[in-house]
């Protein structure tokens, strides 16, 4: 697994998905595969800053998902916070930069709370920045950018415009945007943003994502050419 000779992606996003799945298929209940859920995300942040990744975004939670059982939802927050609660400084030591993208003030207190600290304490780190997408979808974060230039006033917007009042506002788009358990779907996941990126589907699920699983990705990654709509490189 020599990463080293792969050329790698600055931003890669991932697309957690099969946590519910994944506990179903081993008689536990979903609330465990969430749990576990954790420790795929602690082993992908881990190799992340192994390899030097910039930009690393975790689709936690969309805007969609509050369809789901109270108890559930309520499961998964209660598990990102106590994450954070357990992590947190383990992070902020390593250099990590938290950000969040998606409309966190209707999440429920505590974790809005915790998730504000988080951005707080690690707004002037230099290392990976771990963009926690939660609460996210990408037409509402579309809709709240031309709300926010109608409110600047704008009587028409340039790209760059609507780039600055996104979530992602300053981040470079994401270059590989994975997903785990079989879907090939982008669930509302940075639509714009990821005009140019790579995909990768993988049978995986999200529990069982670990090292090598990461680095089969970027492996593969690493085979694209990507030619923005130029060129071919050898044709
Ligand atoms: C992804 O796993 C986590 C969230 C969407 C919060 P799922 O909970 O969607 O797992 P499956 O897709 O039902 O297996
Ligand atoms: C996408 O997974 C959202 C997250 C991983 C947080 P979903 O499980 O919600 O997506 P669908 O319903 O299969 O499209
Ligand atoms: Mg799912």
């Amino acid at each position: 697994m020599n990463f080293k000779k792969l050329n790698l992606p600055e931003h890669v996003g991932i697309i957690m998905d099969g946590n519910g799945r994944w506990a179903i298929k081993r008689g536990l209940t979903r609330i465990v595969g969430h749990k576990m859920g954790v420790e795929a995300v602690k082993k992908t942040i881990n190799y992340a800053i192994e390899i030097g990744l910039k930009v690393l975004t975790l689709f936690a939670f969309s805007t969609e998902n509050w369809k789901r059982d109270k108890k559930e939802i309520d499961g998964i927050f209660k598990i990102v916070e106590e994450y954070l609660e357990t992590d947190f400084d383990e992070y902020n030591n390593k250099g990590i930069k938290i950000r969040t993208m998606g409309d966190i003030i209707k999440l429920p207190k505590k974790i809005y709370d915790k998730l504000l600290e988080c951005v707080n304490q690690t707004c002037n780190n230099k290392g990976l920045v771990v963009n926690i997408a939660i609460n996210y979808g990408s037409r509402d974060e579309l809709i709240r950018a031309v709300n926010n230039l109608i409110i600047q006033g704008k009587k028409s917007v340039e790209i760059e415009d609507l780039k600055n009042n996104l979530y992602s506002e300053g981040l470079p788009d994401p270059d590989l945007i994975i997903r785990t358990s079989g879907e090939m779907r982008l669930s509302n996941f940075m639509l714009f943003q990821s005009a140019y990126s790579e995909f990768y589907f993988t049978k995986t699920y999200w529990p069982s994502f670990n090292t090598k699983s990461f680095y089969k990705a970027l492996k593969e990654y690493s085979k694209r050419d990507r030619r923005f709509g130029g060129n071919h490189k050898k044709i």
